[in-house]
């Protein structure tokens, strides 16, 4: 589909102040900072407060996204949230955004495709722009997984994070999509999941739900092994939508999973590793704001420049991956808000 031209006109994030570290995790399960870093490459994660729910996280993220474009938000035509922790299971947390922001009255609706979701919503928003449904798009991707990690199970507790991230999306004269694919295979949605909510087994079914039922289950070597596969497969064909090669992108902003998941992305894909944008040791895994976090450090340090070829890729729940290829722009990321660097100890998950 060829129609309008669509950039990213400002990008933005928002951490909360809450710090679990390795150093906690060992305290919480039998688990050592040694075995984190070799095995995931993570040293600690940000931790919404009990009180913070996802769009509360959401929202200063977008916020900053308006701020470095100078929009206001009459200015935005549509507003979209990929999480896998909404708010609610209904309504969509993209209406609770979209009307704190003063929104009221704009299209908003959830992507809830777990980890890839940033992916999709890149996608789903370029192509409305494209086909001239819009003029401007706000995709945020926000997740507070810590709401539905076990802190007694160590296969999954060292590995997710909360955040947020969101990009504005704008009709352009030059078209900075340069393709995506998408895809998914559901064949075994248990190798990774949340069980219990939806209507497989929903909350109301007077106590036969056991307690694992609201917790995230992952096969890790299963998701390890497709994930590298998937990542490298559609990264490769999102270029040649474009007639490009993985060495002609001049950075790979890959979900931050695992460092080994990524490295080995990386080889696969033949690039130089310091092609690779990770921040995966700040943040760990937080699933659909996991791209767009990556993507506001390497702009906001300079690495990536207006011009550049950026390939994005993800793979999560579903099972589910894609990538888009982009051609960078001019944006700017908004000012870090100050919760971020004012760290608090998450007592609701390590008490003192
Ligand atoms: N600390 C110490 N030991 C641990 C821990 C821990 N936190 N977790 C597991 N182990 C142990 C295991 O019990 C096992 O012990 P054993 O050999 O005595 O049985 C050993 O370490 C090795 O376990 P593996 O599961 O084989 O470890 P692996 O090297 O595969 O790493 C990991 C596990 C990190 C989970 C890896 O498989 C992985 O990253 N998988 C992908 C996860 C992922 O990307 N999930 C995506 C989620 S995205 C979304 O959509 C929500």
């Amino acid at each position: 589909m060829k129609g309008y031209g669509v950039t990213i006109a400002g990008i933005g994030r928002y951490a909360p102040a809450g710090i679990l570290s390795n150093g906690d995790l060992e305290k919480l399960v039998e688990t050592s900072d040694e075995w984190i870093v070799q095995r995931t490459g993570m040293r600690r994660r940000h931790i919404a407060s009990p009180e913070q729910a996802t769009s509360d996280i959401a929202i200063p993220a977008a916020k900053a996204a308006l701020e470095a474009t100078g929009r206001q938000p009459s200015d935005v035509d549509c507003v979209i949230v990929a999480t896998a922790t909404p708010d609610y299971l209904f309504p969509a947390t993209a209406c609770i955004v979209a009307s704190a922001l003063g929104m009221t009255g704009k299209p908003a609706f959830d992507i809830s495709i777990a980890c890839s979701g940033f992916i999709y919503g890149m996608t789903t928003a370029a192509s409305l722009i494209r086909a001239g449904a819009f003029k401007s798009v706000l995709l945020i991707g926000a997740e507070t997984l810590s709401k539905i990690v076990d802190y007694t199970d160590r296969s999954t507790c060292v590995l997710f994070g909360d955040g947020a991230g969101a990009a504005l999306f704008e009709r352009s004269d030059e078209d900075c999509f340069l393709g995506s694919e998408l895809g998914a295979d559901g064949a075994d949605p248990t190798v990774l999941y949340l069980r219990g909510g939806g209507s497989r087994l929903p909350f109301n079914t007077n106590g036969k739900a056991d307690r694992s039922a609201g917790f995230v289950q992952m096969q890790g070597q299963a998701v390890f092994k497709f994930a590298v596969n998937m990542m490298a497969q559609s990264s490769r064909n999102a270029l040649a939508r474009a007639d490009l090669k993985p060495e002609d992108a001049d950075f790979l902003v890959p979900h931050q999973a695992n460092a080994r998941i990524i490295d080995a992305t990386v080889k696969m894909l033949k690039l130089p590793p310091s092609k690779c944008v990770t921040n995966i040791q700040e943040y760990g895994n937080t699933s659909s704001a996991s791209i767009p976090l990556a993507l506001c450090d390497a702009v906001a340090d300079g690495r990536i420049q207006p011009g550049n070829v950026v390939v994005f890729t993800a793979f999560g729940g579903g099972l589910s991956w894609g990538a888009v290829a982009w051609r960078w722009g001019s944006a700017r990321v908004g000012k870090l808000p100050q919760e971020n660097i004012e760290p608090e100890r998450p007592a609701h998950i390590v008490p003192a």
